[in-house]
């Protein structure tokens, strides 16, 4: 008996069917990926199962009862859990607080924090969620606060636990952790239906897969019967083109110089401990890292958005140190922002405004303080064409876009800038495979015009795949530098965790340390 069933299930949205009839079942016990193409109705689908959203047709199943489910209060007291990209918690309130929130043992309103306490920790060290109880959410990393989440939907008795794009945000490290829980949840009879689109994952982790497309189940097979580009095609109906090619860079001229900068994180720590390094026209220079080693900071004084403390930034000769984020963007800094919500877009405004936000005030989208609307929608038409943004029009509100059309308004908007600089930070977060290899070959181009890339991604494959060097930083400074091809996950990997005695505090020097900074 399957714990859960849909059955036909339609949503429409204005000009969109987003899902078209969908039927599916999820056993016990079972780890169901769902796959598709940016836009295909993924997380609509699980919205609808969630409570989040009422479906205009179609019935939901749980444990072979039809049900209504309209709100997520109800999906959870029928066992339904669901954890969402954009996590929904309280931040400055504990780890326990969190968990118990809107659903606290003892009567007549009285919390029962003991009690609480201790099934949070009992849930914990069952399913192998490590996390201190008593910490506060704003002080945990981000792979820690998902596993608050779970944890919270596990104290609210979840059975069937949907994650949509659970990785997209974690580490590698973190990602393997998070498959070892959910192994351990279905383990002990829960289900899980979990949303990617890194193909690896589904391969190693799924039981089942189901991809969607356009709205419809489109297709279903196992880990055992087909490989990633098998999955691929199926996805996105054509065959899909996994690695880049590129010839070797040419270094036409020095377009940023980075000088023994120093930057300072939010609570004031020196975050950026004297980096310096240079990124020629025509070239590709990542930054690898674990997160949390100063590369945030790094890009946030690079484009303008923090000051440093110490040290200077060049951009093709000219003293961008304390520019401000627009006299950088002016000066041709791009930046695909790592949280595309926080500083990628304006949910609120519609697409038009979204792909030429911070040009907008400059030609041709404005003269002299007059403001030319039909510049704007066309360089909106021609950006949503180019990068197969799936939206009815440019009308729609950035805030109704999937996550990873979301994504591409931001790639396109700052490749389409035309920048000498791109700083792109997980320029292919949420993006399905068609639309990272279109992004990819977008990247390359610019560096075959002549521009200057800087790529910080958690994909190690992404930064072996496009980058002409590859700095490694760890603890803000960096440690290791590698050109194309000497360098592979493994190498990498090791100097990113510090290995090759590269801790560099004063007293503890290595040889492997000083011969790094030399390098670097
Ligand atoms: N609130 C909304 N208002 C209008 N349209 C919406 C809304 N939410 C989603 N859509 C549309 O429904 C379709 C399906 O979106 P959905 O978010 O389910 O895609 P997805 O498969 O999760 O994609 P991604 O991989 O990019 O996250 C898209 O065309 C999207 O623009
Ligand atoms: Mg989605």
């Amino acid at each position: 008996m399957p714990v859960l069933e849909l059955r036909e299930i339609t949503k429409v949205f204005p000009g969109v069917v987003a899902n078209d009839r969908v039927s599916l079942v999820l056993e016990r016990g079972e780890i169901v990926a769902l796959l598709g193409e940016n836009g295909a109705g993924k997380s609509t689908l699980m919205n609808v199962v969630y409570g989040l959203l009422s479906s205009d047709g179609g019935q939901v199943l749980v444990d072979d009862k039809p049900v209504k489910i309209k709100s997520p209060r109800q999906a959870i007291d029928l066992g339904i859990g669901m954890v969402h990209q954009h996590f929904m918690l309280v931040e400055p309130l504990t780890v326990t607080e969190n968990i118990v929130l809107g659903r606290e043992p003892g009567r007549f309103g009285v919390i029962d924090f003991t009690t609480a306490h201790k099934k949070v920790q009992e849930i914990a060290t069952r399913y192998g969620l490590k996390v201190d109880p008593d910490a506060r959410i704003m002080d945990l990393s981000v792979g820690m606060q998902q596993r608050v989440e779970i944890l919270k939907a596990l104290y609210q008795g979840a059975r069937v636990l949907i994650l949509d794009e659970p990785t997209a945000v974690l580490t590698p490290q973190e990602a393997k952790e998070l498959f070892s829980v959910v192994r351990s949840l279905v383990d002990e009879g829960l289900s899980v239906v979990f949303i990617t689109h890194k193909l690896e994952e589904v391969m190693s982790v799924s039981d089942r897969i189901i991809v969607m497309r356009d709205g419809r189940v489109v297709g279903e097979t196992k880990p055992s019967e087909t490989d990633d580009v098998g999955l691929a095609r199926m996805m996105v109906g054509r065959d899909v083109v996994l690695s880049v090619e590129k010839g070797p860079s040419e270094c036409a001229a020095e377009v940023l110089e980075v000088t023994d900068l120093h930057v300072k994180d939010d609570r004031g720590l020196e975050a950026v401990r004297g980096v310096s390094f240079t990124v020629c026209g025509g070239e590709i220079v990542a930054l690898a890292g674990v997160s949390g080693n100063g590369q945030s900071e790094l890009i946030e004084a690079i484009v303008g958005l923090r000051r440093p403390v110490g040290g200077r930034l060049m951009l093709k000769g000219v003293d961008i140190t304390h520019a401000s984020a627009r006299v950088s963007i002016e000066a041709g800094v791009s930046h695909i922002p790592e949280d595309r919500h926080r500083r990628g877009l304006v949910l609120e405004f519609d697409l038009a405004e979204n792909l030429i936000l911070g040009d907008h005030r400059m030609p041709p989208y404005a003269t002299r303080g007059i403001m030319h609307p039909s510049a704007v929608t066309a360089t909106a038409e021609k950006r949503i064409a180019d990068y197969d943004i799936r939206t009815p029009s440019w009308h729609v509100l950035a805030s109704n876009l999937s996550g990873g059309n979301q994504q591409k308004v931001v790639v396109a908007r700052e490749i389409g800038r035309n920048p000498e600089l791109l700083v792109a930070a997980q320029p292919t977060r949420g993006l399905d495979v068609g639309a990272i290899e279109f992004v990819h070959r977008q990247i390359l181009k610019e560096r075959e015009s002549g521009k200057a890339v800087l790529l910080v991604s958690l994909e190690l494959e992404e930064v072996l795949s496009l980058a002409d060097r590859i700095l490694v930083i760890y603890e803000g400074r960096i440690v290791r530098e590698f050109t194309a091809g000497e360098a592979d996950e493994e190498t990498l990997g090791y100097f990113m965790t510090g290995g090759g005695g590269t801790k560099l505090e004063d007293e503890g020097r290595t040889e492997h340390a000083e011969m790094a900074e030399g390098d670097a």
